[in-house]
């Protein structure tokens, strides 16, 4: 049987919780929810850098845009407990929208760098600025020896990586490689959006990327490439935002292979469902 873990709901009680913990290392994994293998491999990776794991369970409300999925993004509370019992993670911080942002909030962190590249910049503008602002808070809250983020959302990991050596957070951002489903769909809390026939037409983008990265590695040129794989998501019933070959440190364009390490980066949407998915080349 594995306990429920404790959950801390303010500040004050989590600096509680928190006491036991004074002299071992912690591991911070931020979440909004809605946790799937993907979750739960940084969690795994987690309890194997640090003596105490926190996950934090929070449906950040200023990395929405309002017509973006905020109101029916999928929350699964019991189940994420069950799912986090399961791994022996003691402490879950779980704060209210109230407890992050009370009235008179005023104070956003506006990222650069790898955060105004054009890509998820260009179709969520406000997004980056949410997502540093609320991480700077989870990081202060809970003053993780290490975080680990997902590659599934690689941008966000750069931006995230710079925030934390930029303003001296003493947090290790740790990096952990896509979980897929076995037809290579990147998993994600929005996969539970999907028709049956949108899924099975999703796994295009991860095939594509990989077709797309053999044929850059072949000598192909980049800019050809990436053209045919364009053409083949929107064919495939997409409607795609971006499909781009970048530096994999720093997201800025590239010409060729010996701008590298190169990273290829896609998102676009099928019916409602916007995904994003990338791979190294
Ligand atoms: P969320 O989408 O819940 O993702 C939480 C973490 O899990 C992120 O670091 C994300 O990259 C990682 N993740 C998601 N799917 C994954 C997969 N298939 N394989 C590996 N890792 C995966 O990202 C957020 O929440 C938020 O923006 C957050 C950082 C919590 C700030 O609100």
């Amino acid at each position: 049987m594995s306990t429920r873990p404790r959950i801390a709901r303010t500040v004050p009680a989590l600096r509680r919780a928190m006491e036991p913990f004074a002299r071992a290392t912690v591991a911070l994994v931020p979440t909004m929810g809605a946790l799937h293998d993907g979750h739960i491999a940084l969690v795994r990776q987690a309890r194997k850098r640090a003596r105490r794991v926190v996950v934090s369970i929070f449906v950040n409300p200023t990395q929405f845009a309002p017509n973006e999925d905020f109101g029916s993004y999928p929350r699964t509370f019991n189940s994420d407990l069950k799912a986090l019992a399961a791994e022996k993670v003691e402490l879950v911080w779980a704060p209210t929208a109230q407890v992050m942002y009370p009235e008179g909030f005023a104070t956003k962190i506006d990222p650069q760098g790898a955060a105004k590249v054009g890509l998820e910049d260009t179709f969520r503008p406000h997004f980056f600025s949410g997502v540093a602002t609320v991480v700077a808070k989870l990081f202060t809250q809970v003053r993780p020896d290490c975080a680990l983020f997902g590659e599934k959302d690689y941008q966000q990991l750069r931006v995230v990586t710079a925030m934390a050596r930029d303003l001296d957070l003493g947090v290790k951002v740790i990096g952990i490689p896509t979980v897929r489903e076995k037809d290579g769909l990147a998993m994600s809390s929005r996969n539970a959006y999907l028709t049956e026939h949108e899924r099975k037409m999703a796994p295009v983008l991860y095939r594509t990327l990989k077709a797309s990265a053999k044929a850059i590695k072949q000598g192909e040129t980049i800019e050809r490439v990436l053209e045919q794989g364009r053409a083949h998501i929107e064919q495939a019933g997409f409607a795609l935002d971006y499909l781009e070959a970048r530096n994999a440190g720093t997201l800025a364009k590239v010409q060729s292979l010996k701008d590298g390490p190169l990273r290829l980066l896609v998102a676009a949407k099928i019916g409602k469902t916007r995904l994003i998915d990338n791979i190294a080349i």
